[in-house]
């Protein structure tokens, strides 16, 4: 075992989503390995952007070759801003009939002509490796966690890491209500019996929230303000607090102060963002089992 396998996933108050995210790829690796050597088939995940964002060509990058160091392959499509629902739709209908991909996955945000809800609810839920289809979503209601949104599951797996799998008794705080993390991680908390607290931008008094958390989970994803760029500050936050920080490209807390008072505190890069990659990896090869193992 190598020096960095020994070491403590919240280290010095750190929580490190970067070495956890390693030790857990490491696993995927030798699983598919194991898999491709016994089927002879490799895994393949389809990325789809629709439009020039930034972001989202970054983060699929990232994706794919987080993917290809796994062992999975990848093909990607990268659609004009001017391609039609209908145009997704054939391509999303083509890729749930293709046997040699196993995993789709269609970047967010979508431009604003394309409906994301009918998207989503095209794509064969054994494929929808963001686990956001209305199966996958049912399944996730009901206390199931295959196929379930990565952000999420790579935050509560953070946990699970830290000593915090079962959370009784714990009062977690979440400060987001998106579909893609808010929503799928009130279950994914519940399944791990904490009791939660949804909060928004519409939330009165977020401090008089935040200074209850044993666990204060925050993605609001933007400055506060240019002098005062913090949403989470040291004030805000309990003594010995878990801090799960999900907002990028910038953390909403502060760092430095927050961590000398939180029990551990993710960094911004390092902490979620590697733990969401690693999540979708785990989630491709779970698509993969379920279709050519079963
Ligand atoms: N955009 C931001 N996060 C995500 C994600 O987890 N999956 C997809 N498909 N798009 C996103």
């Amino acid at each position: 075992m190598s020096d960095d396998e020994q070491r403590p996933i919240c280290d010095d108050h750190v929580i490190m989503g970067k070495r956890l995210s390693k030790r857990l790829r490491t696993q995927v690796k030798e699983e598919v390995g194991k898999l491709v050597a016994k089927y002879g088939i490799a895994p393949k995940l389809v990325t789809v952007i629709v439009g020039k964002d930034e972001g989202s060509q970054m983060y699929v990058r990232m994706k794919r070759k987080a993917s290809s160091d796994a062992g999975i392959l990848s093909d990607h499509y990268d659609l004009p801003e001017t391609t039609t629902q209908d145009e997704l739709l054939k391509l999303i209908d083509s890729l749930n009939k293709d046997k040699t991909v196993h995993g789709i996955l269609v970047q967010l945000p979508l431009p604003s002509h394309i409906d994301e809800k009918t998207i989503i609810g095209a794509m064969a839920p054994l494929k929808d490796v963001d686990g956001f289809s209305p199966a996958n979503i049912y399944n996730l209601f009901y206390g199931g966690e295959e196929l379930s949104s990565a952000t999420p599951h790579g935050i509560v797996t953070m946990l699970d890491y830290i000593g915090m799998k079962d959370l009784s008794g714990k009062h977690v705080v979440v400060i987001n209500r998106s579909t893609i993390v808010g929503k799928p991680l009130i279950f994914l908390l519940l399944n791990r019996n904490a009791t939660v607290t949804v909060c928004h931008s519409r939330t009165a008094d977020l401090t008089s929230f935040t200074k209850q958390a044993d666990v204060l989970i925050t993605a609001i994803g933007r400055r506060k303000s240019k002098e005062d760029p913090f949403f989470i500050t040291v004030d805000m936050i309990k003594d010995d607090a878990v801090v799960i920080d999900v907002a990028t490209p910038y953390g909403d807390v502060d760092f430095e102060n927050v961590k000398k008072k939180a029990m551990c505190v993710t960094p911004v890069p390092g902490g979620v963002g590697p733990m969401t990659i690693t999540l979708l990896l785990q989630n491709v090869l779970d698509a993969y089992v379920a279709q050519v193992t079963k």
